[in-house]
């Protein structure tokens, strides 16, 4: 399991996408990536280049969302914060 804080415009993600099993799931959280800057450009490209199914997003500060992460108990393999 990986997790990356921080997607824009998924450029990141679509590398660590790209070398991470098939199978193997990546989490995502921003909580602006609905705004009027990125406006979904990040997910539509992670859905573009065929990742949906692997990714799971939080569209809220990684504050907010981590600590609910661990407290599912989550185990997170490889972390990047951009
Ligand atoms: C430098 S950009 C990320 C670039 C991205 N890694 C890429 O390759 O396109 C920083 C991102 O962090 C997000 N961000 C800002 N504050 C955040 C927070 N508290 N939690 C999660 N993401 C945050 C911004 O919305 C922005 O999309």
């Amino acid at each position: 399991m990986s997790l990356e804080v921080g997607l824009a415009y998924g450029i990141s993600s679509l590398f660590i996408c790209e070398a991470l099993d098939k199978t193997a799931r990546h989490i995502l959280i921003d909580p602006d990536q609905f705004g009027d800057t990125w406006q979904g450009i990040g997910l539509l490209n992670l859905e573009k280049a065929g990742y949906k199914e692997q990714i799971e997003f939080y569209a809220e500060p990684s504050h907010v969302v981590l600590p609910r992460l661990r407290a599912r108990g989550l185990e997170i393999d490889f972390a990047f914060i951009d």
